[in-house]
């Protein structure tokens, strides 16, 4: 049974305190919850309790080196709950220090978002598969080398997938997707103003209408708009743009309430589907330099 994916709340942060062996000594009410034991279930179990067999044990291995050496370190962990439900997170685990030896061990975890657990999930399950015919200490060594083969450190790798740097890829883009949205949700209610207002002659159907249109007019032949999520993006919007004439007609002719909204809700529909697309485009680039797993198993195999 695979189990059910669970996911945090925005808000949610999953807190345990160890001891330098592993041994739990704290986990706030958000752990609990997720991994199904209560708190006196926890206290003084070792913290593999929670492990996901989907997880390497490289990564496990990195963070153990780091913490005893008294460093921090960022990962991506797959755990899981009791009933084999299982959740993705990114945890901060640190070391406190006292004497300049390891008093106890502390870790934050967030969630994450689907782009960053797609990645993660299939670098994880190549090195998992590698560790089945290899010991850990090479594994790891694998995950070096991968990271290595794409200029960049494991700590590097972490961040590179972090929601920031897909918003910076978005600005290298020049590709201002949340001004756009913004724009077609208020669109609507520009051109509702104008209905009512009894303007005539309201022609909402060509994309280049908004600010949106424009900005894919004046994309045309640039390299992002090779990638095939832009006929989408493309498609959609022009869809919108026709959903939004088709609203403008409604409203004029017969005003059907029922009708009206059940429009509103496609042009939500495709907007939204519209952006999905976009904001795929935009993690492309992170995607590129992950992608070719195959390439670096190979070179393993
Ligand atoms: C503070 C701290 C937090 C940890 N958090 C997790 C966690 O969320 N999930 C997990 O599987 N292991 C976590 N570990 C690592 C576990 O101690 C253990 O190494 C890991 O579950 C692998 O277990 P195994 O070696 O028995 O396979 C944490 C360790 C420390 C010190």
């Amino acid at each position: 049974m695979q189990g059910v994916e669970l996911t945090l709340e925005e808000h949610e942060v999953i807190v345990s305190h160890t001891d330098p062996t592993g041994k739990i000594l704290y986990a706030n009410s958000v752990f609990c919850k997720y991994a199904g034991y209560e708190m006196e279930e926890l206290v003084g179990k070792a913290h593999n309790i929670i492990r996901h067999p989907d997880m390497p044990k490289a990564v496990f291995k990195l963070l153990w080196a780091r913490v005893l050496n008294g460093e921090s370190i960022y990962a991506y962990v797959k755990n899981r709950k009791k009933n084999g439900d299982y959740y993705w997170v990114k945890g901060f685990t640190t070391p406190v220090m006292k004497n300049g030896r390891v008093s106890h061990i502390l870790s934050y975890r967030k969630r994450i978002t689907d782009f960053q657990r797609d990645t993660i999930e299939a670098i994880y399950k190549a090195v998992v598969d590698y560790e089945r015919s290899h010991s850990v200490d090479e594994s790891l060594q694998f995950i070096v080398d991968y990271c290595a083969a794409r200029g960049m450190t494991y700590d590097e790798m972490v961040d590179r997938l972090s929601l920031d740097k897909q918003v910076t890829n978005e600005e290298s883009l020049n590709i201002d997707t949340r001004g756009y949205l913004f724009d077609h949700i208020i669109f609507r209610e520009h051109i509702t103003h104008k209905v009512d207002t009894g303007e005539k002659d309201i022609e909402v159907t060509k994309p280049c209408c908004c600010r949106f249109g424009k900005f894919v007019e004046a994309s045309s032949g640039k390299d992002f708009t090779k990638h095939p999520e832009w006929r989408n993006v493309d498609r959609y919007h022009k869809d919108v743009h026709g959903k939004l004439q088709e609203y403008v007609d409604v409203a004029k002719t017969s005003g059907d309430r029922g009708k009206l909204s059940s429009i509103n809700r496609e042009i939500k529909d495709d907007t939204e589907k519209m952006f999905h697309s976009l904001e795929e485009l935009i993690q492309e680039d992170t995607k590129k330099i992950f992608g070719s797993l195959n390439k670096v198993i190979n070179e393993y195999a």
